[in-house]
């Protein structure tokens, strides 16, 4: 519990809670559809929180496909044919166990009433989960007012997200639907023979895309944590069969160090293997990290086997398999996924990222320790005095570095305000105008981390910047 003092009231949040204000406060993400009473399981990026979620996506994309020679990009379409999920085994497979009140009709996620108190179900069978279920179900602790007497048995959900576009008519009882995708690689599969096509890639070669996907969860929760709405970073890998091994730990290892190049922390990181595999995976490997509700997974690397492909070709009756000219035969590649929620990830740098420093005996700052090349802003530039020597020069220099930094101009307040608030939303750098830079063309740059400032020329002000970025991000390597 975090506890605050609000007009001499004492207010008490869970860490989750006060990290959901301080999102909305700092314009990093506010609930959606708020105005109408919020939408439970979807949020929407505010401002600031649209550039930290960019230079996710951004390093996420230049480490996956543009760094490689190997990998292409892709941006498929949102809404799919229903055929897709028939063949990929979501509209059987993709479910949840829940219990549903008699009374009130209201639906709970059995399996994490039963993590409440203790007991792991992750990764178990349906009927090892009912037996888990019928031991401990007089110790879950149900809502308020309801009792183990009020829920039925459990019984299993199915996430995918249906809609009618209209153009789609299918279905036994002519019914016109289709889905929103519920993971994004399905449509990496849908187009792997048109890149395999027009690239002419030969094994082992990747397509990488980022986009949304859409979940029915039962009981969206944990902020950003589990939405029905949210951002998967997807990559799969087309191997011969028998590789599978040797690109499973490659990419374990590659994706670990990716997380950490990003400035999380190696000990809030770790690996945990799935037990019990989904109905697509060989095997399968978590990368958790370690938010404030426990160790949850944040990525995941997943070896399909032959499955996706396969079921694929044997649904669309369409050739996907691939022709090796060493060994002159056609063979159905192998897949090793990597795939993690932009959100999920967003939730974990704010999460290891936000601290409350004492800064005096009477004063503590907000100050988020974001690596600088995650920050929002890189660098925020104030003219000392609200007159218009001082404010335009501050924007003159404000233009000479948007074209290559994020830098954000603010006049508003007293300095020392200003300071708090890029701090609080990890600005690395604030340039202050002041009347010896009008004199001498200089200014000075202050630093987020050790709260010194340095007098530099303006002229300098791009290469300090650079250097002092890149020595950084060389600590994180
Ligand atoms: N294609 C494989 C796949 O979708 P998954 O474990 O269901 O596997 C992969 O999801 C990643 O997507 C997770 O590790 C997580 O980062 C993110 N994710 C899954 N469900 C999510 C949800 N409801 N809200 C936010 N992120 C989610």
């Amino acid at each position: 519990m975090v506890t605050y003092k609000k007009n001499s009231k004492r207010i008490s949040l869970t860490p989750t809670e006060d990290i959901v204000t301080f999102a909305k406060r700092k314009g990093f993400v506010y609930p959606s559809s708020e105005i109408y009473g919020g939408f439970a399981g979807v949020y929407d990026y505010g401002p600031v929180g649209m550039l930290l979620l960019n230079n996710i996506k951004k390093e996420w994309l230049q480490s996956m496909v543009q760094d490689r020679t190997d990998i292409y990009g892709l941006d498929s379409g949102i809404v799919t044919h229903p055929r897709v999920w028939e063949a990929s085994g979501h509209t059987k497979g993709f479910t949840d166990p829940l219990v549903i009140n008699n009374k009130t009709h209201e639906r709970y996620r059995a399996d994490h009433l039963l993590e409440e108190i203790g007991v792991a179900c992750e990764n178990v069978s349906f009927e090892e989960f009912v037996s888990l279920w019928n031991t401990h179900k007089h110790t879950v602790r149900f809502p308020q007012g309801v009792s183990v007497q009020d829920v039925g048995d459990p019984t299993y959900f199915n996430l995918l997200a249906k809609t009618n576009l209209g153009s789609v008519t299918y279905d036994t009882q002519k019914e016109e639907i289709a889905y929103l995708r519920g993971e994004t690689c399905q449509g990496i599969y849908l187009n792997y023979k048109n890149v395999y096509d027009t690239m002419h890639p030969k094994l082992p070669f990747g397509i990488a895309q980022i986009g949304k996907a859409f979940r029915n969860e039962i009981s969206p929760r944990q902020f950003l944590f589990r939405c029905r709405e949210f951002e998967q970073m997807e990559m799969q890998y087309f191997i011969y069969p028998g590789q599978s091994k040797k690109y499973f730990g490659y990419f374990k290892k590659l994706r670990m160090k990716w997380l950490i190049s990003l400035g999380l922390s190696k000990k809030k990181l770790r690996f945990l293997p799935h037990s019990k595999l989904v109905f697509y995976a060989q095997a399968a490997e978590d990368i958790q990290f370690q938010y404030s509700f426990g160790w949850k997974e944040l990525e995941g690397v997943h070896d399909r086997g032959n499955y996706d492909l396969t079921q694929h070709a044997a649904f669309s009756k369409q050739k996907l398999a691939y022709f090796d000219e060493k060994s002159n035969t056609h063979l159905i590649p192998h897949i090793i996924e990597t795939s993690i929620g932009a959100g999920r990830l967003f939730y974990a740098l704010l999460e290891q990222n936000y601290t409350v420093q004492k800064v005096s005996k009477e004063e503590t700052r907000i100050v988020l320790t974001l690596a600088y090349h995650m920050a929002p802003y890189q660098m925020a530039v104030f003219p000392l005095f609200k007159k218009t020597k001082f404010q335009k020069y501050a924007k003159k220099i404000f233009t000479s570095q948007s074209n290559k930094y994020s830098i954000v101009y603010d006049d508003t307040g007293s300095i020392g305000k200003r300071y708090r608030r890029q701090d609080e939303i990890g600005t690395p750098y604030c340039i202050t105008v002041d009347e010896i830079t009008l004199k001498k063309n200089t200014v000075t740059v202050r630093n987020r981390d050790t709260m010194k400032q340095k007098r530099i020329p303006v002229s300098k002000i791009s290469t300090y910047i650079e250097k002092e970025l890149i020595a950084a991000r060389k600590k994180l390597s």
